[in-house]
């Protein structure tokens, strides 16, 4: 396939010209605004990114004015899109870039690398959407696509199948139209490549595919079990005042309604839900706390009820709050628990 890849890439880039899609980030040549969209995209959907990397960049428009923030407001700005990980690397990062780097964000992919939270798929992004690099990138869409042509029967998150997959895209990469040929290979993965029931009669590329059962692939190796894991937490509220406490575990930094160490005996929760982690299922239980038995020790707080839109509170412990801060004290006051 390689030896057509001048077919391959042309056919590619002109149903990109009729069909691509009109992204945000498409608009800049910006490092920073690229690394932000970049960042975002590695574990959510495009949809989802679309309002956050707007907001993003209004409140944190460069480097210089991301790395002088405090570590509060860009979490706040992060909430939602879960993985925090990643907004706290995209803060150490641009504190690099200002304090080591003069502002300017590396051209050199090794260098980029040596910044937190970029690895091999972030660098080559920056390298080919800001610099247009002809360097090859692998995200999800990217590796079915190639996976798919090449009839890939490795495991694609295996590392026999992660290595061919990036040397398949290395061997195909635009040697001079690199921006363009790796968001129309993302494009054909979103719209066209589709993870389920892909729509090969529309395909541009379909004479250069050798799948012979797209919908099986890419094959993937066996899942961990999901796990599943109740996790339970108190809401005590004093007047208008609600106590959380701050995280210093999965959601470091980040405000919850404070841990239960004991067993609640027979007590019920007046809130339940569940939410997925990695290979998780969780269960929130909330329990009533009275006010009185409760204080605030190190790492709690009483915040105000109404105040609560300017903390960053992971969205599991948003939607507890939301739902019991409307609960009427009388009904609070019913479930609590025959002492
Ligand atoms: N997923 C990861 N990077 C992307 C990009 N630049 N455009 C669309 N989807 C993406």
């Amino acid at each position: 396939m390689p030896n057509h890849a001048p077919h391959f890439r042309r056919a590619l880039l002109a149903w990109y010209r009729r069909e691509g899609r009109d992204l945000p980030w498409r608009h800049t040549r910006d490092p920073y605004a690229i690394l932000v969209s970049e960042i975002m995209l590695q574990q959510t959907q495009v949809a989802t990114v679309l309002s956050y990397y707007r907001e993003w960049l209004r409140r944190f428009p460069d480097f210089q004015t991301l790395a002088r923030s405090d570590e509060s407001d860009v979490l706040h700005a992060w909430q939602g899109l879960g993985y925090y990980t990643r907004g706290r690397n995209l803060h150490a990062a641009a504190k690099i870039v200002v304090a080591r780097l003069d502002g300017l964000f590396p051209r050199d992919i090794g260098e980029m690398r040596e910044l937190p939270g970029i690895g091999r798929y972030t660098a080559h992004a920056v390298a080919t959407f800001s610099f247009d690099r002809p360097v090859a990138v692998v995200e999800a869409n990217i590796a079915r696509v190639l996976a798919r042509i090449s009839n890939l029967q490795l495991p694609i998150d295996s590392a026999p199948g992660l290595d061919f997959v990036w040397n398949l895209a290395t061997a195909l990469v635009s040697p001079r139209r690199a921006h363009d040929y790796n968001s129309a290979l993302m494009d054909l993965g979103a719209l066209i490549c589709t993870p389920r029931r892909p729509k090969c009669d529309r395909c541009p590329v379909r004479s250069f595919c050798q799948a012979t059962d797209p919908d099986s692939l890419p094959r993937k190796k066996a899942r961990p079990a999901i796990k599943t894991l109740v996790e339970r937490h108190f809401f005590a509220v004093r007047r208008n005042l609600v106590l959380l406490e701050q995280s210093a575990e999965r959601w470091r930094g980040l405000w919850i309604l404070p841990r239960i160490s004991q067993s609640p005996n027979a007590a019920r929760p007046i809130y339940r839900a569940e939410f997925p982690f990695t290979n998780h299922r969780i269960t929130l239980e909330v329990y009533r706390q009275p006010p009185g038995r409760v204080a605030a020790t190190p790492g709690r707080r009483w915040f105000p009820l109404d105040s609560l839109g300017k903390l960053a509170l992971p969205s599991p412990h948003r939607r507890a709050l939301t739902a019991l801060a409307t609960l009427s004290p009388r009904k609070l006051g019913s479930t609590l628990a025959p002492t």
